[in-house]
Parts: structure tokens; C-alpha cells; sequence
């Protein structure tokens, strides 16, 4: 079945122009103006809309049990909600327990994910060390492609991994041509933290934001940067929240370090304030990893995305419910952490960083897709509008307004963090590999439609920083022997 978008501007990262995309067969078949319908074509009117390539969102929690609590949203409603706010691909986060096997693991997220609406990968964690899992970290790239591999700097005692094993984990990465990414926090000190704020008689959700200071964000990113170094591989960090953190990046970046930043639409907009109100719902429902910053990060983290030294806008949904997160009415350490996002990123961040000028469209289109699929390996076939690619398509109207409420959402939880928040420019029609999922308000997605993406590794050659230089071209001192 054909469909003709007759009449927008399409943009993609690199260029845009006004122009019609024939789509087939779940796949883009030409980009052009003046493209005639073929016989039977479906046409769609982008008449003052942009056309861009679906979103991506390479960090998702769905169907997630956590911190004794099971997401909200599974895979079904998750990408509903993403579909309808015309985020066409997600990278969840496959996770198995310490002790148990990951090629276990990947079948229990294979069989979740099945109810899909929208196509998927995922993203292995190490969260345990042995020679079984460096074993079965090459059946997940090379059987399963999965090409990223998750640690957790953080949650000590349940995921959380220490420096001896990320460094033979990065290692494996480096030798696999996979990346590594990171949750990086410094879990050892935050659970200090926690029990001194406790003892303090502090039990509330600010105690949450307390406890997880910059420093702990940036201590540990900046460890990761010169593990990755060390072992001769990349890294991407995700949920990067803060300047001290940006700052590290950066200037891993400009040293020629292979460093990727990923800050969430929740950290462009809401600020730490969120975890003083008065409400201890409202506070709890914000309690994420790492938690929410003065506001005064926002500004620099928009920066990053300006200059490049930030790549990717992700949300980290792991929707809990209000009721789930009253489990640590007493103890702020029992939240359930994670929030929502899924719906509403591309929205929230067109609102507030295409409208007020902070990014240009094609920025807008580098950062929710494009980029992503680059540094996963699977450009152009997601992240563009171009013959071949899969047809992950948005009509994007500039126009169209709306204001977040969680009455109308899609999501399966009972609130929103972006609650009240004004949007203009919205998705009209969202093509998932050329059907319909959203049409003007109206949820087409069916569940089980989406399919798994495969990722291919990078070529080793693609790992090479100055640890890695430096391990493999050993030069030995001659030291001349002197006879007495
Ligand atoms: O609070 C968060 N971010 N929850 C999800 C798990 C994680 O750390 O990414
Ligand atoms: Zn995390
Ligand atoms: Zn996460």
C-alpha cells in the first residue's frame, strides 16, 4: 500500500527542503517535488506542516520491575503514548538480575516486548561480572544485535557495578566494537548521603534531590570518561542532568575522547524546585535518577545541544504510579524512581527549544533522532527521510497547540510531570514503516506491530583513544648494560 505526503517541508538533520515522500511498502521510495500519486495511494495533506523523520527514544524502561515495583507502562502503552507523540522507535533497557544470565534476560524482554505498537531494541546491562557474562556479551552482539551494553554506577546493592568490573566490561565493549553506556552516579556515596539525611530526621522526597548532589553525577562521569579511555572504547552517558557533568563531556570531547551526552526533556524544563512542594505526591511523583536540577543547569544544558557537545534529548520513562510511589511515604530511599516522558518530548522540546529560537529545526531533528541512530549504528535506516529508509515518518504542524494534561494522555500513569505545560507544534499524522499510527488526534497504533531492530557492532578500528594507543604500541626502554 502506498501513501503519497503531498505538500510540506521536509527537513531532515542535514538539509530540508520542501518536498513529497512516497512511501511503500513500509519504506521511503522517493523524496521530490511534484511526486504524482500512483494508482490507489493514499495521500496525506502536509500543506503548512514539516515533515520530519519519526523520534527516537534510546532510553526507556517498559514493563520494568524496580525498586519492588513494576512499571506502568508496558510495551503496548509505552509506545501508544510514544506513537502519539510521534516517537516512532524506542531503546529499552534489557536488564538481568545479578547472577542471572543475560541471554535468559533477553528472552524475558524479547516476550514483553511483543505487544509493541512501535519497532524497538535494546540495550544489554552488565550487573554482575564473570566469564559467563563476557561469554554471553558476544552472543548479544553478534547473534542478538544489540551493540550497547547499560552499567549501573549507582543503586548499590541491587545494579549497581564497581570500577574492576566496568573496566573489564569496557574492555569486552572495546574488543566486541560495542559501546558502553553509563548510569552514572556515585552509589557509594549516596548511600551515605541518604543515611545521614534520615538520621536528620529529612524522610521527604527532597531528600531525594539532597542526597544526589551534582558531585555525584560528575565524580562519576568523570571516572567513566577515563575507564573508557583506559579500556580503548566510547562512552555515552545517559540522563545527563547538570553543568558540572556537560562540562566533563566537553572537555573529554575536546581532547578527542569518544564521549556522547544524553540529556532528558525533563531536565531542559522542570528544576529541583518541583521536589520542595507542599504536596508530597506532587514531590514524589519527580523523584528520578539523578533528580532534578537549580535551574540554572538548564540554560547550560541547552547550550550543550547548541554546540554539539550534547547529542541526544531522551525522557528515561519508567512510569510509576502515585500509589507505587507511596511506598516511601516514610523513606524517601523506597520512591520507586523514575518518571514519564515518552508522550511528550517531542512536543515539550519543539515548544521550548524550536519556538524561543534555542534550536533550529534540523537541531531539533539531529537530537530526537538522527543522531541517536548514528551513534547506534542504524542510520539511515531510522533518524532520516531518504530513499530506503524505513518509513518512520512525522507531519509535524506548527500550528497546533495544546496543553499537557494527564486526563487526555495515552500513558497508563495517573499524572504528568509536564502537567500544565503549553505546547504549539504537534504531530498531525505519525507513519510507523508507512501506517498510520496517529491521524489528527485519533490512536491508530496496534499493538504487536512494532519489530525488533537489530544493531550491527562498530569495527574495532572505530575504539581507538589514547589508552588504547598507548596498549598496543608498547615501547619497551633499551637500557644498556654497564659492566663495574
Ligand atoms: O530514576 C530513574 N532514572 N529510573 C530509571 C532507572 C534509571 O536509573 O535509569
Ligand atoms: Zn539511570
Ligand atoms: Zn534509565
Amino acid at each position: 500500500m502506498a501513501t503519497l505526503i503531498r505538500g510540506g517541508t521536509v527537513v531532515n538533520h542535514d538539509w530540508s527542503r520542501r518536498a513529497d515522500v512516497l512511501v511503500g511498502d513500509g519504506t521511503v521510495v522517493a523524496v521530490a517535488p511534484g511526486l504524482d500519486a500512483p494508482a490507489g495511494a493514499d495521500v496525506i495533506d502536509a500543506g503548512g506542516c514539516y515533515v520530519l523523520p519519526g523520534g527516537i527514544d534510546p532510553h526507556t524502561h517498559l514493563d520494568f520491575e524496580f525498586m519492588s515495583s513494576v512499571t506502568a507502562d508496558d510495551f503496548e502503552w509505552g509506545t501508544k503514548a510514544a506513537l502519539s507523540g510521534g516517537t516512532t522507535m524506542v531503546v529499552d533497557h534489557c536488564i538481568p538480575a545479578p547472577g542471572q544470565s543475560m541471554l535468559a534476560a533477553y528472552q524475558d524482554w524479547r516476550r514483553k516486548s511483543e505487544k509493541a505498537a512501535a519497532d524497538y531494541g535494546f540495550h544489554m546491562a552488565v550487573t554482575w561480572w564473570d566469564k559467563q557474562v563476557f561469554d554471553e556479551m558476544e552472543t548479544c552482539v553478534k547473534t542478538y544485535g544489540i551493540n550497547t551494553f547499560k552499567h549501573f554506577m549507582a543503586y548499590k546493592g541491587a545494579l549497581m557495578v564497581n570500577d574492576d568490573q566496568l573496566y573489564h566490561s569496557f574492555r569486552r565493549c572495546a574488543g566486541l566494537g560495542a559501546m558502553p553506556l553509563v548510569h552514572a552516579e556515585n552509589g557509594d556515596v549516596i548511600f551515605h548521603l541518604q543515611q545521614d539525611y534520615l538520621e536528620r530526621g529529612v524522610t521527604g522526597p527532597e531528600g531525594h534531590a539532597y542526597s544526589r548532589p551534582p558531585e555525584v553525577e560528575a565524580e562519576a562521569t568523570s571516572r567513566a570518561i577515563m575507564i573508557a579511555d583506559m579500556a580503548g572504547c566510547p562512552l555515552y552517558v545517559v540522563h545527563t542532568s547538570c553543568r558540572e557533568v556537560h562540562e566533563a563531556i566537553a572537555r573529554a570531547r575536546a581532547a578527542g575522547k569518544r564521549v556522547y551526552g544524553e540529556p532528558l526533556i525533563q531536565y531542559l524544563v522542570l528544576d529541583e524546585d518541583e521536589y520542595r512542594h507542599p504536596d508530597w505526591d506532587h514531590a514524589a511523583r519527580r523523584v528520578m535518577s539523578p533528580p532534578f536540577r537549580a535551574k540554572a543547569n538548564q540554560a547550560n544544558l541547552w547550550a550543550g545541544l547548541q554546540a554539539g557537545s550534547l547529542q541526544v534529548v531522551a525522557t528515561d520513562h519508567c512510569a510509576f504510579t502515585t500509589e507505587q510511589k507511596r511506598m516511601g511515604r516514610n523513606d524517601f530511599t523506597m520512591i520507586p524512581n523514575g518518571t514519564g516522558g515518552l508522550e511528550d518530548r517531542m512536543a515539550v522540546l519543539w515548544t521550548s527549544g524550536v519556538n524561543t529560537g534555542r534550536i533550529t529545526m534540523q537541531e531539533f531533528v539531529a537530537v530526537t533522532s538522527a543522531n541517536i541512530a548514528r551513534i547506534l549504528n542504524v542510520y539511515p535506516r531510522k533518524g532520516a527521510i531518504a530513499v530506503g529508509s524505513d518509513a518512520d515518518v512525522v507531519v509535524w504542524d506548527p500550528a497546533a497547540t495544546k496543553t499537557i494534561s494527564a486526563k487526555h494522555q495515552i500513558s497508563r500513569i495517573d499524572y504528568n510531570v509536564f502537567e500544565g505545560i503549553a505546547c504549539r507544534g504537534l504531530p498531525r499524522v505519525t507513519l510507523a514503516r508507512g501506517r498510520v499510527a496517529w491521524l489528527d488526534g485519533d490512536l491508530r497504533a496496534e499493538s504487536g506491530r512494532g519489530e525488533y531492530v537489530a544493531r550491527d557492532p562498530f569495527p574495532a578500528v572505530h575504539v581507538a583513544n589514547s589508552a588504547w594507543r598507548e596498549l598496543n604500541a608498547p615501547k619497551p626502554v633499551r637500557r644498556v648494560e654497564v659492566t663495574p
